[in-house]
């Protein structure tokens, strides 16, 4: 984990998805950061500094995010186990239309940024399940989808292991 951190420290943004994709961690190197609730998936923060937040979340069966979007920032997520479901949607004037969706696997990297829309993300593995999360610059608030008013609201992001202090 050290490894993959220094290097993220050391390099430029335009390098992180080549990073991310050629590091090999361990899955037990993740249980030290894992937490699990019943209520939601959790985030756990790894590690952050100025340039990046590096965050595991822990995924109960069926587990889902709401609609958001990434306040701006790039954001590569890394399945470390289990089976995630991305769905991509696009506001319109008529409102919010869903694009297309991905299935992940362990070992998937996919890739979001504003301009491709907003997406939800779901656990569909039947049982628990992990995913590393790279956001450049940190992400301290989104835009969360509304299912019942069919607006945006802003929502200010925490975690619910680790540090937030630079
Ligand atoms: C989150 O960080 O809480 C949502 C997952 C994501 O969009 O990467």
């Amino acid at each position: 984990m050290h490894e993959l951190t220094a290097a993220l420290t050391e390099n430029q943004q335009n390098t992180y998805h080549q990073i991310i994709r050629s590091v090999a961690i361990p899955e037990a190197a993740f249980e030290d950061f894992c937490s699990w609730s019943e209520d939601c998936y959790t985030r756990n923060c790894i590690f952050e500094n100025e340039k990046f937040e590096l965050i595991l979340l822990c995924w109960e069966k069926d587990q889902i995010t709401p609609i958001h979007d990434h306040g701006g920032e790039e954001c590569w997520v890394k399945v470390i186990n289990g089976t995630l479901k991305e769905t991509l949607y696009k506001q319109e004037s008529s409102g919010l239309t869903q694009l297309n969706a991905n299935t992940s696997e362990k070992g998937t990297i996919s890739y979001m940024i504003d301009f491709m829309g907003y997406h939800k993300l779901e656990n569909i593995s039947g049982h628990r399940a992990m995913s590393l999360h790279l956001y450049a610059k940190p992400i301290k608030k989104c835009n969360v989808f509304d299912d019942s008013k069919k607006t945006f609201s802003e929502k200010t992001l925490s975690f619910d292991t680790g540090s937030s202090a630079y």
